[in-house]
């Protein structure tokens, strides 16, 4: 492990590594897109590389194909895996029922098709970004290009009518020009502050012309992996009740990038 990695980097690799662990041979694999999903595709490329595991993933983004097919894993699309055994993502704000804000690096919708087409879908992450309630990250919205201002007029109406603390909306850009994501539509990030009903918030947005998807993922993330800087490693189950501690010995994955550019 590079010695200049920060505590927050270490706690995004304890819990990626960890979350490697529940990859089995002849997996059909989501690979999540983000800081923390990229260091859970190199642990996974490691295992492939070196012990010889055997599975099939399926990338949340171009980025995460790029380097899937870097460290060495076989990648196939969602169609042709057909359905997942496992889906290893991280997010950007999750509660004590694993719901979550997730969409900070603009791949919400493939990463929702991809969360919820598997069996499991495990969340990597940080602790930082545990709240008591959803919202004080932007929650992006994915709108097509077509009228995009009459769809962010219509999400800016429906918040009057929301439990949120905040109502004001920004068309996520890329430099001067508006970001684009994978699909080739646009993202509005919701200023909200605070959600008091994410479930009910979800719903809604969806049913707006133009909106695509939302980045609340309410009822679909399994199990949390919360790292921390000193390899210190929590995993909760909200279906089976039950949390587990473990320890990442950063000595031990010294070569883990020896072989990558
Ligand atoms: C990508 O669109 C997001 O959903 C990411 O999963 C989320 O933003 C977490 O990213 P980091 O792991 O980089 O914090």
């Amino acid at each position: 492990m590079p010695a200049e990695l920060s505590p927050i980097d270490k706690a995004k690799f304890a819990a990626a590594k960890r979350a490697v662990d529940l990859v089995e041979d002849g997996m059909r694999v989501g690979l999540g897109t983000g800081s923390t999903a990229a260091w859970m595709v190199r642990c996974l490329g490691e295992l492939v590389r070196e012990e010889g595991l055997r599975i099939t993933g399926v990338p949340t983004s171009t980025r995460t194909a790029e380097l899937a097919r870097q460290v060495g894993i076989k990648i196939v699309t969602l169609d042709e895996a057909k359905w997942l055994d496992l889906t290893i993502d991280g997010a950007d704000e999750f509660d004590s029922e694993l719901n979550l804000i997730k969409g900070g690096g603009g791949a919400l919708l493939q990463e929702k098709i991809v969360a919820t087409a598997s069996d499991q879908m495990v969340v990597i992450t940080d602790a930082a970004k545990e709240v008591v309630q959803l919202g004080a990250f932007a929650l992006p919205v994915e709108v097509v290009p077509f009228g995009w201002q009459a769809s962010r007029a219509l999400i800016e109406e429906l918040l009057i009518s929301m439990d949120v603390l905040g109502r004001t909306t920004t068309l996520r850009l890329n430099g001067s020009q508006p970001f684009v994501t994978d699909e080739g539509n646009y993202i509005v990030d919701l200023h909200l502050n605070r959600i008091g009903d994410a479930r009910q918030l979800g719903l809604m947005l969806n049913q707006i012309p133009g909106v695509v998807e939302n980045g609340l993922f309410i009822d679909i993330c399994d199990v949390v992996i919360i790292g921390h800087g000193d390899g210190r490693v929590e995993l909760r189950d909200i279906n089976q009740g039950t949390v587990e501690h473990d320890q990442i010995n950063f000595a031990e994955t010294e070569n883990l990038f020896a072989d990558l550019d």
